[in-house]
This record gives C-alpha cells, sequence and structure tokens, in this order.
C-alpha cells in the first residue's frame, strides 16, 4: 500500500478499509510510517471524520498493536473508567483505589496530558519514583496482591495508542471524535474488562464543547465497548470551570490527597462518587464512607508502595515540587463569580510549562493554579481568584492577561 494515497484517501473524504486502516496503524507502530505522515492522517481524520465502521477498525486495529491483558480464572470481575479529558481532572487517582477497595479489579491504563487536558501519568510521575511503566507480569501480580495498578500504554499494550497520543497532543488533532473513540477504547479493550463507566465531559475545558457533541461520543464509545462485551456505562459531566480548585500536576495530586483523605472539595467528591455507583456494586453510602474513613486513602498508599512511588512524599506534595514564583491573581472589582473559563486556565496550565508544546518536553510537575474560585462564590476586590504557580516571571507575565480574561465577576 502507498501512505501517500491513504492520506489523500482520507483528505478527500472516502471511507479507509480495515486493511488499509490496519496497515496504517501497524506501519506507524512498527516505525515505518513517519510521524510526518501519521501527522498529515490524523488532521485528514480530524477534518473528514470516520464512520462507526472505520472507528470500530481503528480501535481493533489500536488494540491488537499490542496484546490483550489475560487474568487467571475465577479471578474477581475487571473494571475501570476513563475520562475523555477536563482540566484539573484529578478523578482516576482517587476513582481507582475507591473502586479496588470492592471485591473487583482495577487494571487501570491511563494517558499523559493532551492538548489543554492533564494526564494521570504525569499526575502520578509527579510522586518522587513512582513507576508508570510496569511490565504486565509485574501489573498482573500487583492486581492479584492489592486489586489495582495505574500504568500506561507501554511498548506491549497499546504501543499505537502510546505513540499516536503523543503525536495528536503537539499536533492539534485531539478533538476528533473517531480518534478519541480510538484512543480511550483500544486501551480499555485491551484492559479486557467486565464493566466500564466513562466520563464524558462537555463544555469549553473539553474537546467536546456542546453535550450534543458529547452525547455522539457516547454513544460512539458505547457501541465499541458493547460491541466487544464490555458492559459500558457513561456520565456526561460540565467542564466549564477547572473540577475542583486546583491545576498541574503536583498540585492535582495534593488535591487528591485531600479527598483521599476525606476533606475534598464537592464537586470533585461527588463526580467521584458518582462515576464509582455507575460501575461499583457497592451502595453509594459506603463508597462514601471508604471515601471519609481512610479505606481509599490506605489503597492508594499501597499502590503507591507497590509502584516504587515514596508514599511519604504525598502529604507534602506541593514542598517537593515548589515552584519559586506564587503569585495571586487578584479580583478586579466586587462581586459574584460568573465564569471560571477552563480552557484559558487549561491553556496556562500547558504555557506555564504543565503540559507539552513539542512532544520532547519536560512537564514541570510544579507550576498551575490553586485555590481557583468557583463559579456562583463571592470575591471582594483584590481578593485572590487563584493563586498562580511559576518557574519565572516570563511565563507568569505571559499567563496572567489570559487568566484575567478566564475570569468573569457580576
Ligand atoms: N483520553 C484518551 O485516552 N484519549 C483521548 O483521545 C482523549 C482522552
Amino acid at each position: 500500500m502507498h501512505v501517500p494515497s491513504l492520506i489523500e484517501k482520507k483528505r478527500d473524504g472516502h471511507k479507509l478499509t480495515a486493511e488499509e486502516i490496519k496497515f496504517l496503524v501497524e506501519g506507524f507502530t512498527d516505525g515505518d510510517i513517519p510521524e510526518y505522515q501519521m501527522s498529515a492522517w490524523a488532521m485528514a481524520v480530524f477534518f473528514r471524520g470516520m464512520n462507526a465502521v472505520e472507528t470500530k477498525h481503528l480501535t481493533e486495529a489500536m488494540m491488537n498493536s499490542g496484546r490483550v491483558l489475560k487474568y487467571p480464572k475465577d479471578s474477581p470481575p475487571k473494571i475501570d473508567k476513563h475520562s475523555t479529558g477536563g482540566v484539573g481532572d484529578k478523578v482516576s487517582l482517587v476513582l481507582a483505589p475507591l473502586l479496588a477497595c470492592d471485591d473487583a479489579w482495577v487494571p487501570m491504563i491511563s494517558g499523559r496530558g493532551l492538548g489543554i487536558t492533564g494526564g494521570t501519568l504525569d499526575k502520578l510521575e509527579s510522586i518522587p519514583g513512582f513507576n508508570v511503566n510496569l511490565d504486565d507480569r509485574r501489573a498482573l501480580k500487583q492486581l492479584d496482591k492489592i486489586g489495582v495498578f495505574m500504568i500506561g500504554q507501554t511498548s506491549d499494550i497499546c504501543p499505537a495508542d502510546k505513540k499516536l497520543y503523543a503525536l495528536r497532543d503537539v499536533t492539534g488533532t485531539v478533538p476528533s471524535q473517531a480518534l478519541i473513540v480510538a484512543s480511550v477504547m483500544s486501551k480499555k479493550l485491551a484492559e479486557n474488562l467486565d464493566r466500564l463507566v466513562l466520563d464524558v465531559k462537555f463544555g469549553s475545558g473539553a474537546f467536546m464543547k456542546t453535550r450534543k457533541e458529547a452525547e455522539q461520543l457516547a454513544s460512539a464509545m458505547t457501541e465499541v465497548g458493547e460491541g466487544m462485551g464490555v458492559t459500558t456505562a457513561h456520565l456526561l459531566s460540565p467542564m466549564d470551570e477547572p473540577l475542583g480548585r486546583n491545576v498541574g500536576n503536583a498540585l492535582e495530586v495534593a488535591e487528591a490527597v485531600e479527598v483521599l483523605q476525606g476533606r475534598g472539595p464537592d464537586d470533585l467528591t461527588k463526580l467521584i462518587v458518582d462515576l464509582a455507583e455507575k460501575v461499583s456494586k457497592t451502595p453509594r453510602k459506603k463508597l462514601q464512607a471508604r471515601l471519609k474513613d481512610g479505606t481509599t486513602w490506605k489503597k492508594f498508599i499501597s499502590m503507591v508502595y507497590a509502584q516504587d512511588g515514596d508514599a511519604t512524599t504525598l502529604e507534602k506534595i506541593t514542598e517537593e515540587h515548589r515552584a519559586p514564583i506564587v503569585e495571586p491573581l487578584k479580583a478586579k472589582k466586587r462581586g459574584k463569580v460568573k465564569k471560571m473559563d477552563a480552557e484559558l486556565i487549561g491553556r496556562a496550565s500547558v504555557l506555564l510549562g504543565g503540559g507539552r508544546q513539542t512532544s520532547e518536553d519536560q512537564i514541570d510537575f510544579a507550576v498551575g493554579m490553586s485555590a481557583i474560585k468557583k463559579i456562583g462564590e463571592d470575591v471582594d476586590l483584590g481578593e485572590p481568584l487563584m493563586m498562580v504557580h511559576a518557574r519565572t516571571e516570563t511565563s507568569l507575565n505571559t499567563v496572567l492577561p489570559m487568566l484575567q480574561k478566564a475570569v468573569a465577576i457580576q
């Protein structure tokens, strides 16, 4: 097959066959198709889309680029959650250990930051020593011992998504329904799950800007999941303001620790329990109790140790990663917060160094925003609307005007 012709075929709005899609995915994974061609192809998919059949073929090809996990006979049900990506979305850090408190296994494969949204793997790597690259033997052993692991795509599991995800992050090709479906579902299907819940976000800080687009994305992912025998539930959740009060890698770990210790912000805690309820057989009250009484916190600590992380740093993670500059963004008038634009805040976080602008960029774990006011809260003139954590004066001065624009007070 001729790669330029396949790019042109999609560019001109034609459907690709299963063999053509497989050829592209395998060629890219093996390194035979270079990034510039795959970027052009991803952009063609972004503009032209893929129908349900093409999307299924892409998902299967990506899933089959590596191994599908196998479990011992009579092992507990395998359950998991995945989000389509949001700003301040640290749900997985709490939800994975919460679900693992059931008689269930949670084999979570996550991603890194994508576009303006943060990634679970980058957040986890802000914990000193935390290893997101377990091989499947070690990962399965950990499941047997503590019921949960949190890893990334590897050269063995979903290598196609590992490469395509990193490419999409820096080529403006993230918000494509087909590419999101295939990326999310190839990972979840490689986990060989019994039940899955999808957190499908819509709003300024999400890839789907409207509820209708999110509904379409949810039904496309559900069709693929159910078609492969995974009971797939979903929740549509708004993403116009950041989730919780912190954005940035270590800052989000600190907020997740608050939730794990039963004292996190209400919006975040509620979403975690809402999602847990959709995939767990445990009653809501018991799930809530497991966040309050330290059960989930203990599970999280066991997981951190099991994956070589230094759990003694968890309660002082923002001291481990302290940005040299921490400045308030002050309210220019008194009133109620009417808007706290998640998209601009997410972009500011990337510009501060919390996300990547090229695939080689190193993440700065310390930067971001904390103590972000929520929509509906009262503020006084001059009161901090958030604290901005920056590495340099230059990056601070770049994001301040953007952050002023992100907020409206009435
Ligand atoms: N999460 C993923 O794993 N992939 C996407 O494309 C978006 C969110």
